[in-house]
């Protein structure tokens, strides 16, 4: 999908501009009270590029997605000056794609996040509890993916916004709209 690739090659622009984290987005998510909320990430893609993302069960986005799976992304591309903002729903990564994230990870982080995973987002009581477990952590645990080590993909993508401001007179207002009748993308340029 034309957008897609458009969007990858704005993240590798602006890694090369300078910013080691052009793959970060803010995730919405809106709870069941009505409540919106937004979090960073880190977003990668998948062979037709289509963005997922990995988190932990306990995370309060789990428990907005159980509720609705409509979910937005936006990238802020701070060194370039450019945002893409991508409007879907969220599916549950399969066992076999987290299988293959998991291992694509650095160990030391895997070996973090064994610890820390299974409890993300909960009060934490004292940060010497989870020094220690890491430390008595066995050699080789990080090679097998525990089930709290979960993800989900952006599919359903209906709007992709692409925003650039630049050094000429009017920023660029890009977006392309999936309409659901002729099954086709159509792109407008938008008044910035
Ligand atoms: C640089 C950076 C990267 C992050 N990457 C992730 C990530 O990939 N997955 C994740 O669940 N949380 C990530 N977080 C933490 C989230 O921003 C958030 O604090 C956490 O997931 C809790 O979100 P919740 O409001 O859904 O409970 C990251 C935070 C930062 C600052």
């Amino acid at each position: 999908m034309l957008a897609l690739e458009k969007l990858q090659s704005w993240v590798i622009e602006e890694r090369l501009a300078g910013n080691p984290f052009s793959h970060g987005a803010a995730l919405a998510t809106v709870d069941k009270l009505g409540q919106s909320r937004t979090r960073m990430l880190g977003v990668h893609f998948d062979e037709q590029v289509y963005p997922r993302f990995h988190t932990s069960p306990t995370s309060r986005k789990v428990a907005d997605l159980a509720g609705k799976q409509r979910a937005s992304l936006t990238f802020a591309f701070q060194t370039s000056l450019r945002s893409v903002s991508l409007e879907g729903r969220l599916v549950e990564l399969s066992k076999s794609q987290l299988d293959k994230d998991w291992l694509s990870l650095e160990p030391a982080f895997r070996r973090s996040y064994l610890i820390f995973g299974q409890t993300s987002g909960l009060v934490l009581e004292s940060k010497q509890v989870l020094e220690t477990a890491l430390k008595k952590l066995p050699v080789d645990a990080e090679l097998v993916r525990p089930d709290y080590f979960i993800g989900y993909q952006l599919v359903d993508i209906q709007r992709i916004a692409f925003y650039s401001v630049g050094k000429q007179a009017f920023a660029e207002h890009e977006v392309w709209t999936f309409d659901d009748l002729s099954k086709q993308w159509v792109q407008q340029f938008l008044v910035p």
